[in-house]
């Protein structure tokens, strides 16, 4: 099994070392890899880091034949998740979408089983809509998504779905919790950097702020503990999985969390 994992950002450098772990020597791909991030969290030597952009197919093809890919994980995003696809919608559009049916294309075309790509719990949660009890044939019989990049989301699984029962690929949508965890590079979401910041904040003696609202969390090492698992389970089932600590925190937990690892932490919400 080699495994091309696209997107070396929070998560794709945590199933990189995972993999690592298990003996494999995994392709990591990205357009602008952060190589002193990644080396924080994987020996660089153990991974073969290559250039390449999601949004050109070729690429994939290319990076599939030369290193014998068996299977993808894809968790390429454009900076800020969220409000980055609000600030500008075509390019988020572009590539959640565009580039997941790239990766789904290049396995229909080379004959590749697995691909495994990360959706999001926005969709369990940026929703509207609906009231009418799902009645078919009612123009609102379906909760929608309320944002650019939730849209993007449910678009990415719904066309993974199609491949599965349409071209044979075995298909995983994964819907992670906002993510947080060691990460010394750009990127990942709006929630990943407050808590990064709140903890650089606290750890240098000074008040950190963290949102007001209840969220769905998931740490980075087990968001890709569970996309591992999606690469090698069996029996896929379903194909859309939740990823995440499988609770709501509120900010006075998280202060709680804080404060026990940090003695004395100021945290605001
Ligand atoms: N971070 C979160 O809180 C969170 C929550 C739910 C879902 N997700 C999803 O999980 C996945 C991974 O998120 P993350 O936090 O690790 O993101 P990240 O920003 O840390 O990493 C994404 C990586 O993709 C790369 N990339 C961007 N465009 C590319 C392109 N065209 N071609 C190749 N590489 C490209 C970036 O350079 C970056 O290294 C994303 O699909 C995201 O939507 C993240």
């Amino acid at each position: 099994m080699t495994t091309l994992v696209i997107g070396a950002g929070l998560v794709g450098s945590q199933v990189a070392r995972l993999l690592v772990e298990q003996g494999e020597r995994p392709i990591l791909m990205d357009h602008a890899a952060q190589p002193q991030a990644i080396g924080q969290i994987v020996e660089l030597d153990k991974v073969t880091l290559i250039p390449g952009d999601v949004l050109r197919p070729l690429c994939i093809v290319d990076a599939l034949r030369t290193h014998g890919i068996t299977q993808i994980v894809h968790t390429a995003a454009n900076p800020m998740l969220t409000l980055g696809a609000q600030k500008d919608p075509y390019a988020a559009i572009n590539l959640n979408i565009m580039g997941t049916v790239n990766v789904l294309e290049a396995a229909r075309v080379t004959g590749l089983k697995r691909v495994v790509v990360s959706s999001s719990s926005v969709l369990n949660h940026y929703l509207e809509g609906g009231g009418d009890g799902g009645e078919i044939g009612r123009e609102e019989a379906f909760p929608r998504p309320t944002t650019f990049y939730s849209a993007t989301k449910q678009a990415v699984e719904s066309l993974g779905l199609n491949y599965a029962k349409w071209c044979g690929i075995e298909f995983a949508g994964l819907r992670y919790g906002a993510v947080f965890g060691p990460w010394n590079g750009a990127g990942g979401g709006g929630p990943s950097n407050v808590v990064r910041e709140a903890m650089r904040r606290v750890l240098a003696g000074q008040e950190a702020q963290i949102g007001p609202g209840v969220m769905e969390w998931v740490y980075s090492k087990d968001a890709a503990r569970g996309t591992v698992m999606a690469l090698q389970a069996k029996d896929l089932g379903g194909g859309i999985f939740n990823l995440t600590m499988g609770a709501l925190t509120r900010p006075g937990d998280m202060a709680s969390a804080i404060a026990a690892v940090v003695p004395g932490a100021k945290v605001k919400f």
